[in-house]
């Protein structure tokens, strides 16, 4: 499910490793992954994140967790 959080206007990062420990913003643990945070500039304080790591427009959530989950051949 997408997270609605009460963030400050600014820049932010967001974690696309799914290792941070304050989801979804990066922590600085994707070390080692070969991922790294996104970076997003809010206008206003109420924004709706991803959380599932599958949005195809980062950070923000773009319907992707509700989709069935294709599996591999
Ligand atoms: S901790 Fe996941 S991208 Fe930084």
């Amino acid at each position: 499910m997408p997270l609605t959080l009460q963030l400050p206007a600014g820049t932010h990062w967001w974690c696309s490793c799914s290792k941070s420990c304050h989801q979804p913003l990066c922590d600085g643990s994707h070390t080692g992954t070969g991922k790294g945070p996104v970076k997003f500039v809010l206008t206003e304080a109420k924004t709706v994140l991803c959380d599932c790591k599958r949005t195809a427009t980062p950070p923000y959530c773009d319907g992707s967790h509700g989709r069935a989950a294709v599996k591999p051949i």
